[in-house]
């Protein structure tokens, strides 16, 4: 009886947990993994996607704006809508205000055969700005509305 009981409570939890997950997604859409990091991100006007899901500190002088994000370690994403890989340190700081990134150091994208840092980053209606020093490219900010996870860390610089 004890043993049928145990089998029984496996099964059902087997099932649990097989359900569990699609059955949270369907009611709420927003990843459940977002950090106060990224919800500063959307009070400044910008998309969460703009940083990895795995944020593991934050910091920010509210009178200056300059902030520091720390990942749980240096990571890859591909960027869409073109599919830019983008490389982001451990550490990424700037300076922040509303609908504005400046001095921005630790996201570098991969472009033209070489890697290039993203110095800044600007909302600007329905688009985000991304400045190259004095280049700039535009990209629509939903492509940014969902926080990307982090590629495998391990891949070599090609
Ligand atoms: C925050 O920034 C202000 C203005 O730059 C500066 O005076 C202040 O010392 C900073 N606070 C901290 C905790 O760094």
């Amino acid at each position: 009886m004890a043993n049928q009981s145990l089998l029984l409570y496996l099964i059902f939890s087997l099932l649990l947990l097989l359900l569990l997950p699609s059955s949270y997604q369907t009611p709420e859409p927003a990843t459940p993994r977002l950090s106060v990091a990224h919800t500063e991100l959307t009070n400044y006007g910008f998309p969460v996607g703009l940083l990895p899901s795995d944020v593991s500190a934050y910091s920010i002088n509210a009178t200056s704006g300059e902030f520091s994000v720390d990942l749980a370690g240096a990571c890859r994403i591909t960027l869409p809508p073109d599919n830019y890989l983008a490389a982001y340190s451990k550490r990424i700081k700037g300076r922040i205000v509303r609908g504005k990134i400046a001095h921005l150091d630790g996201i570098r994208v991969r472009a033209f055969f070489s890697w290039w840092s993203i110095t800044g980053i600007r909302a600007s209606g329905d688009n985000l700005v991304f400045e190259v020093g004095s280049v700039s490219a535009k990209y629509p900010s939903k492509n940014f509305d969902e926080s990307p996870a982090c590629e495998g860390r391990q891949h070599s610089a090609s």
